[in-house]
């Protein structure tokens, strides 16, 4: 099982390997396969069919993360701080303060570089470990006007750089960057020293983070270019249940073999 320091170490030594889990189920098949798990907000899209991460609240995340860590028994797991959680210091501390006090996730994550290096600092400052975020930030897309790639425009990697050395002096342990030039991903991964976890920012970050049913293929609705496909897991599921249907109404199933 990683841990803090095993994490921060793997910088410039080994790729780290992050993928998404909102279950039980699906934490279990991931366990001891990937370094670390994030119990995302992505799950509020992905799961709940909802057109944004926005509406995800504090009791959806400790809900899940329960579940992910009752699968995951030895992967080292996050739970991202939803929309409105940590607006600011005593907020950002008593429901993260939830989040450790009801569940034995080993992180919390946060999205926002500079401007929230202040709540960073408090959460560390109080022995809860953070994982900060930047780049493309779900959760601020909407008042961005819509999910924007960063680092396209002349500063853009500057403020990157600026963000994630924010964070990282506040005391995150690594940095999610998400929704960059690969050139910008690349620049923030040399500017600090702890490890950054791309999701759609290139080659070069220290590791990669994908939400599992983008990359098993098992949400449909929209695939970022940035997701390779490791398994077409919607097509797969719906042949089963097609099959399972047909093998129903003509009588195939239960046949001898599934009978008391
Ligand atoms: O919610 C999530 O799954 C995330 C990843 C996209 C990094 O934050």
């Amino acid at each position: 099982m990683r841990t803090i320091t095993s994490v921060k170490n793997a910088k410039n030594s080994e790729k780290l390997v992050v993928i998404t889990a909102y279950d039980a189920l699906f934490a279990r098949l991931f366990d001891g396969r990937t370094d670390m798990i994030l119990v995302g907000d992505s799950m509020n899209n992905s799961f709940n069919g909802q057109k944004d991460t926005l509406s995800a609240d504090l009791e959806m995340m400790i809900y899940h993360t329960k579940a992910v860590l009752r699968g995951a028994k030895n992967t080292f797991v996050i739970t991202d701080m939803p929309f409105a959680s940590y607006t600011d210091e005593k907020i950002a501390l008593q429901n993260a303060s939830k989040i450790y006090q009801q569940t034995d996730a080993h992180a919390v994550k946060i999205e926002g570089g500079k401007e929230r290096a202040h709540i960073i600092k408090t959460l560390v400052d109080n022995s809860i470990a953070v994982v900060g975020h930047i780049g493309l930030m779900p959760q601020f897309a909407r008042s961005e006007g819509g999910f924007k790639i960063k680092g396209k425009v002349s500063g853009d990697t500057q403020r990157l750089i600026d963000d994630a050395r924010a964070i990282e002096d506040a005391g995150a342990f690594c940095i999610v960057v998400e929704g960059v030039k690969e050139e910008a991903g690349k620049a923030v991964t040399e500017a600090v020293k702890i490890p950054t976890i791309g999701i759609g920012a290139g080659r070069y970050t220290d590791g990669q983070v994908l939400v599992w049913s983008d990359m098993l293929g098992f949400f449909e609705e929209f695939k970022p270019k940035f997701v390779k496909r490791y398994l077409e897991g919607a097509v797969l599921v719906k042949k089963a249940v097609e099959q399972y249907a047909n093998d129903v109404k003509s009588g195939k199933f239960p046949d001898d073999e599934f009978i008391y």
